[in-house]
C-alpha cells in the first residue's frame, strides 16, 4: 500500500481535473442560456420581436415616399405582416406636414427647376428577394424624389409589388412606378388607396391582407402577370 504523502500528486491532479470541469461547465452553461432569447427572436415569439420572412416572399424590403403619412401606413401594414424592412426615401430638407404646403414648395421649386435632393445611401440589395415599392401621387405621377431615387437602381430580376396613396385622381400610378423600376419583375396587382377610401384601422388591415394574399396568387400562379 502507498503512503499519504506518495498518494498526494495523484489527489492533486484529481482536484484540478474536477476544477477544470466545473469551470468549463460554468462558462458554456450561460452560453447556451444566452441562446435561447435569440431562438425566441428569430421565430418572432418574442414581444415586439419582428415576424420571421414571410414563406412566399422571403426576406422582402419596403421601399417607401410618404411625407404625410398615409402611404407610410400601408408601408408599415406590409412590413408587420410579412416581416419586411423598411426603407424611407427622404428629401434632404424635409417638407412641413401639411399638404397645402408641400404642394406650393413642389410647384415653386419645379417652377425655377430646382433639382428634387434625397438623402443617401441607397439600400443593399442583396439579401433581399422581394421588394415593395410605395409613393403617394404627385401632380398626377411620380414624385420626383422617387424618379430621381429610381433613376440608378437596378431591382436585378427581383419581384416586385407596387402600392400608392392619393387624393382623388390617382391616374396610372401602379404602371408609372412600374415601368420606373428597372430591372424589377413587377406582379399584380398593384393597391391604391384614395382619400375618400376608407383609412379606418379594420379596414387598412383587410386592404392590406387581401393585397397581399392576391399577391402570393400571382406568384403561385406562374407566370407572373406584368402589372406594366
Ligand atoms: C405635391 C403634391 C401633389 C399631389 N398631387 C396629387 C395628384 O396629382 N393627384 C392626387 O390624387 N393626389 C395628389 N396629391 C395628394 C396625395 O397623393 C395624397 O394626399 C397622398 O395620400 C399623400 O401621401 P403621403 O401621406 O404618404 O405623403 C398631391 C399631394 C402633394 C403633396
Amino acid at each position: 500500500m502507498r503512503s499519504f504523502p506518495a498518494l498526494l500528486p495523484a489527489l492533486l491532479s484529481a482536484c484540478l481535473m474536477t476544477s477544470v470541469a466545473l469551470l468549463s461547465a460554468s462558462l458554456t452553461a450561460p452560453a447556451a442560456l444566452m441562446a435561447a432569447p435569440a431562438d425566441a427572436l428569430a421565430t418572432g415569439t418574442k414581444d415586439g420581436a419582428p415576424p420571421p420572412p414571410d414563406p412566399v416572399f422571403g426576406k422582402a424590403i419596403v421601399i417607401v415616399f410618404s411625407q404625410t403619412g398615409k402611404t407610410m401606413r400601408i408601408a408599415e401594414l406590409i412590413a408587420a405582416k410579412t416581416g419586411a424592412d423598411i426603407y424611407k426615401i427622404e428629401p434632404t430638407v424635409p417638407f412641413p406636414p401639411h399638404e397645402g404646403e408641400i404642394i406650393g414648395l413642389e410647384e415653386t421649386r419645379r417652377a425655377e427647376g430646382i433639382p428634387a435632393e434625397i438623402k443617401g445611401p441607397k439600400p443593399d440589395l442583396t439579401p433581399y428577394s422581394f421588394v415593395f415599392l410605395g409613393a403617394p401621387v404627385w401632380f398626377g405621377g411620380i414624385p420626383d424624389h422617387v424618379a430621381l431615387f429610381l433613376k440608378d437602381i437596378d431591382f436585378g430580376g427581383r419581384r416586385m409589388a407596387i402600392f400608392a396613396s392619393a387624393g382623388s385622381q390617382p391616374g396610372d400610378i401602379v404602371k408609372k412606378l412600374a415601368t420606373a423600376s428597372k430591372g424589377g419583375a413587377v406582379i399584380a396587382p398593384g393597391l391604391v388607396n384614395k382619400r375618400e377610401d376608407d383609412w379606418g384601422d379594420a379596414a387598412m388591415e383587410t386592404l392590406v391582407e387581401e393585397y397581399l394574399v392576391a399577391l402570393k396568387k400571382s406568384l403561385n400562379d406562374p407566370p407572373a402577370a406584368g402589372a406594366r
